[in-house]
């Protein structure tokens, strides 16, 4: 089995593969990055390391030894799909959904506006984001929308140096923060405070940590809102911000401002950079499927800001070769077997984000990849993987350097783990990340 990304959906469905009974599977698990697990390396915020300990359970999986790491292969760049579907049984592509969707806006294109994503990937010290730079020298940072992306951001870019030093953050990204002047972070939901799509512990994270505040007239409720479904995340949010709407002005040095019912109309600039948005207030209306969505009325406000971050989703990115729906950036699937043209689609699957789509914490892709692993198990045993042309794993591994790609294997992220930990514990973190790509290759021995 070729498994096509190595983050939680990826990892969970060879967890799965290997325990399957009835039939016995080898895996490899390719990804584009010298490093494996993906968002729970590159996505989860440093200062959030309990989650990370899921990646102590994906590391069982290569202690197998029937499950291999291939880092540093991009399907697409250094192997086509055609030739993974003749030299594995079958290919799963568990690649995630990277990109960042676009506002879409005049102005998005100023020094000084970034997707979130671009923040998340510089500070969790992915190769190829280190060379980015934030412009932290202002009061006041915007980020666009409400779900836990954007808490995560506000969160990061407020934390004070000593809450973030003891983390795996990038060095570059710590260097930057501790010299940071950003001391307002102003987060917009364009739906109502009852619609925003961040989890209450996330929000509490922040209560719990800074001076966070809310126009009280941004509270107004939808009069069909449910308020009797105590556990529903809704009630728990409107509890946390009732709370906070009542809160007397904060004198706190680090503020949150959360918005409700604006949305951006225009990045604002001077001399090519940010220097605030024209926000428009939104009423809500009833939309197909009775989908309660927000349209701007003519009440507008600027609001000064000199660094804007959009956090308002993912787009999956096609792997050439492999059938992808660009309205639904997702590769088709049938719950998991892919379809549109039949020979592309042969022995092929998917699990995790490019599957069902960019929502769902890391815990939501077991079950997504479990129901993935279901139908391989049952192809599988009914013979429909058996074809000419499957190789062994020498020969996969040389046929793979032939084409060009630097292999970290799985001795070579061993070898980067232990490199990167034991620089962490000279300075008490939990490892100090390696965040150029020669370096990762000279650590790893590839
Ligand atoms: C910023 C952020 C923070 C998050 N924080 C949390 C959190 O705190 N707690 C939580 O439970 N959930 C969190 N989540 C959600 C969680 O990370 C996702 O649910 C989960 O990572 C999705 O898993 P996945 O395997 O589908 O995709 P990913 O984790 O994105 O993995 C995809 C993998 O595929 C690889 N890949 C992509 N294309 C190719 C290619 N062509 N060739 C080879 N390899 C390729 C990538 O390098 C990557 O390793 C967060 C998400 C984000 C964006
Ligand atoms: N700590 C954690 O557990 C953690 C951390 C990070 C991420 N995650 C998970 O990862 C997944 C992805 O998170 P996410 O924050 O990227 O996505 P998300 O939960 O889907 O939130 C996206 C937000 O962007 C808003 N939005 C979309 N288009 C917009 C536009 N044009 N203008 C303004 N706002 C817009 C959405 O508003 P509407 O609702 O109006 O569409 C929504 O509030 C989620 O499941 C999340 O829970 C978890």
């Amino acid at each position: 089995m070729a498994i096509v990304g190595s983050g939680p959906s990826g990892a969970f469905l060879a967890a799965r593969l290997l325990d399957e009974e009835a039939a016995s599977f080898d895996v490899d698990l390719i990804d584009r990055q010298a490093t494996p697990w993906g968002l729970v390396r590159g996505g989860v915020a440093p200062d959030h390391p309990r989650i990370k300990t899921v990646a102590r359970r994906f590391e069982a999986v290569l202690d197998s030894g029937r499950c291999r790491f291939l880092g540093g292969v991009e399907v697409g760049r250094d192997v086509e799909h055609a030739d993974l579907q003749r030299w594995y049984h079958a290919v799963v592509y568990a690649t995630g959904c990277p990109d960042a969707r676009s506002l879409g806006l005049p102005g998005e294109n100023l020094a000084g506006c970034h997707p979130a994503t671009d923040f998340v990937s510089w500070y969790n010290g992915d190769p190829a984001f280190r060379d980015r730079t934030f412009d932290l020298s202002g009061d006041r940072a915007v980020i666009v929308g409400n779900g836990n992306v954007a808490l995560d951001c506000a969160r990061m870019l407020l934390l004070p140096p000593d809450e973030l030093s003891g983390t795996d953050i990038a060095d570059h990204a710590l260097e930057a923060l501790s010299e940071s002047r950003i001391r307002e972070v102003v987060v917009l939901g364009r739906r109502g405070a009852e619609h925003a799509a961040f989890t209450t512990p996330e929000l509490k994270a922040l209560t719990s940590r800074f001076g966070v505040t809310m126009p009280r007239d941004e509270l107004a409720i939808d009069p069909s809102f449910n308020t009797t479904q105590p556990g529903h995340r809704a009630v728990r949010n409107m509890k946390v911000l009732r709370g906070v709407a009542r809160a007397a002005p904060t004198e706190a040095e680090r503020r949150i401002v959360l918005r409700f019912l604006v949305s951006p109309v225009e990045i604002l600039g001077e001399d090519g950079r940010v220097r605030g948005l024209r926000l428009a207030r939104n009423e809500l209306h009833r939309g197909k499927h009775r989908a309660i969505l927000a349209r701007p009325t003519d009440a507008t406000e600027e609001l000064d800001a000199s660094l804007v971050m959009s956090a308002i989703g993912f787009r999956g990115r096609p792997v050439p070769g492999v059938p992808f729906d660009e309205r639904r950036s997702l590769i088709p699937n049938m719950a998991g077997r892919v379809t549109g043209d039949p020979e592309a689609a042969a022995r092929t699957y998917v699990s995790g984000w490019i599957k069902r789509g960019p929502s769902g914490v890391i815990g939501t892709n077991k079950l997504c990849a479990y129901d993935t692993a279901t139908l391989v198990i049952e192809d599988a045993l009914a013979g429909q993987l058996d074809h000419e042309g499957v190789l062994d794993a020498d020969a996969v591994r040389e046929r793979l350097e032939q084409g060009g790609a630097r292999i970290v294997d799985t001795g070579g992220w061993r070898a980067i783990d232990a490199a990167e930990t034991r620089a962490g514990a000279d300075e008490g973190r939990p490892r100090r990340k390696l965040t150029d790509r020669d370096e990762l290759l000279a650590a790893a021995g590839a």
